[in-house]
């Protein structure tokens, strides 16, 4: 796959799978292109060239929307919506949020159920990212993208997130983690790779 931003190659000869079942570490300095790449996944940037698929699908075939639902991309810096960490969690779903739902997605995220309630701009940046994965969580994703998910977390609770995506790869969700941390990377990642999809 081929990427310009702003007229300068950021991507060339980039590959990435993905498989269910599996945590896919994607491991590349600062600037390399990994957001690049995962924006590219859920269509928030066009390639110039390549081809991107889901099930063998290509990507710029589907509706982004539906898209989306299937591949849950937590951005580097979540964006909390005004409102309690429910609302967060419920903001444009088609169904209603049951609790039980929500507590499920906040447990697998590493937060307790505690944090339904609480309001979400009062939350740290790491109870943030917890709370971006439990967001894309309860959209019951196949293929969770995740950047730079424990940049914020102190040591143990980076430990905590990672192990609850190991444990949601265990349940078949495909999990694709960009990241610089390689001793983080190797404690969860069945595959640790680098941009063009050799091993990391
Ligand atoms: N909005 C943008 N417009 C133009 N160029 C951009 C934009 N965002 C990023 N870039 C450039 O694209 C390249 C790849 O950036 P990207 O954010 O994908 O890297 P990254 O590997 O995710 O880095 P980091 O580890 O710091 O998050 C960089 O050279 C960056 O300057
Ligand atoms: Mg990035």
């Amino acid at each position: 796959m081929r990427l310009a931003r702003d007229g300068r190659t950021v991507l060339d000869g980039a590959q990435l799978r993905v498989p269910p079942g599996e945590v896919t570490a994607l491991i590349a300095p600062s600037g390399a292109g990994k957001s690049s790449l995962l924006r590219c996944v859920v269509r928030l940037l066009a390639p110039d060239a390549g081809a991107i698929s889901l099930d063998g699908v290509p990507v710029a075939d589907l509706d982004p929307r539906a898209l989306r639902r299937r591949v849950g991309l937590v951005a580097q810096t979540p964006v909390m919506l005004p409102g309690t960490v429910r609302n967060n969690l419920a903001y444009g779903l088609d169904a209603p949020l049951s609790s039980a739902a929500a507590h499920d997605a906040l447990r697998a995220a590493g937060l307790d159920a505690t944090f339904h309630d609480r309001d979400a701009h009062a939350l740290s940046g790491g109870e943030r990212a917890r709370v971006a994965i439990a967001r894309a969580l309860v959209r019951r994703p196949e293929a969770l993208l995740l950047d730079e998910p424990t940049a914020a977390l102190d040591h143990d609770v980076a430990l905590l997130v990672v192990d609850a995506l190991r444990a949601l790869a265990d349940g078949g969700l495909a999990v694709c983690l960009a990241t610089h941390d390689l001793p983080l990377a190797r404690r969860v990642a069945d595959r640790c790779v680098a941009l063009d999809g050799s091993a990391a």
